[in-house]
């Protein structure tokens, strides 16, 4: 699998901001050896098509709707996401889960949703530092991932990603150790070995994601079992992301 770069935008920069992003990188990445995400805000994503169409930069989401249409004002659907040529979505991010209490079975909803629809999933797991400090993570990170990918098919992880996100190291400059890092990412591939197969376990794509900046990232990105990276904050500023998706491009 190529490295995967996503960048969460999360509910940063104006579209208009965004276009001179878009425009300052686009023509900075050729690079066939990593794929890059952007995960733009709902309001950007057409504008994000538009200026990314001919490059092989993605468009992801951030969020979608558990229901498949109907009276759920202000919801974007699935549906209404692969209109547009979306390709993938972030499901489960801590920030959902938390601030908008997002549910395990929410999130199971709207991933079978999002595969319906054909778009690519980013699953966001991870323990809080309460849950790390009473050595809680490994069974969380389980609990997450039963939850999330109940009553799926084997076949329909290929179309999943899941990104190991502590939810301490989440925008708080907390990086999680290496071995901390290879150590969740084992026990993803555990959960999935356990729920599915062997094979399943070892081919479902894993990522880290929580305080990646250009000075860390060739560190997290060499950690055994990592495919990629999901890149909050430091992928705001266009020079920075450049930076991390070249260390991305360097490692093995
Ligand atoms: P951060 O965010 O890089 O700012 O910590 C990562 C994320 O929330 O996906």
């Amino acid at each position: 699998m190529k490295k995967q770069v996503i960048a969460n935008f999360k509910m940063n920069m104006t579209p208009s901001e965004i276009k001179n992003y878009i425009i300052s990188l686009a023509p900075n990445f050729k690079s066939e050896k990593v794929d890059i995400t952007l995960a733009l805000p709902f309001v950007a994503l057409s504008l994000g098509k538009f200026l990314l169409s001919g490059t092989n930069i993605f468009v992801g989401a951030q969020n979608l709707s558990e229901e498949e249409s109907g009276t759920f004002t202000g919801e974007t659907s699935g549906a209404m996401l692969k209109d547009i040529g979306v390709q993938s979505v972030i499901v489960g991010h801590s920030e959902r889960r938390s601030k908008f209490k997002e549910t395990g079975r929410a999130i199971n909803k709207k991933i079978k949703i999002a595969l319906k629809n054909r778009l690519q999933v980013i699953l966001c797991v991870g323990e809080t530092l309460t849950d790390k400090n009473s050595m809680k993570t490994l069974s969380v990170l389980s609990g997450q991932i039963d939850e999330a990918l109940k009553g799926l098919y084997e076949n329909e992880l290929e179309n999943i990603l899941i990104a190991y996100e502590p939810v301490w190291a989440i925008g708080t400059g907390k990086v999680a150790t290496s071995k901390e890092i290879e150590e969740g990412v084992k026990a993803i591939r555990k959960s999935i070995e356990h729920s599915f197969s062997k094979k399943a376990g070892d081919e479902i794509g894993v990522l880290y994601g929580g305080s990646i900046n250009a000075k860390n990232i060739s560190q997290i990105i060499s950690c055994k079992g990592v495919n990629g990276v999901l890149v909050g904050g430091a992928c705001l500023d266009c020079a920075n992301f450049m930076h991390i998706i070249s260390a991305c491009e360097a490692s093995k």
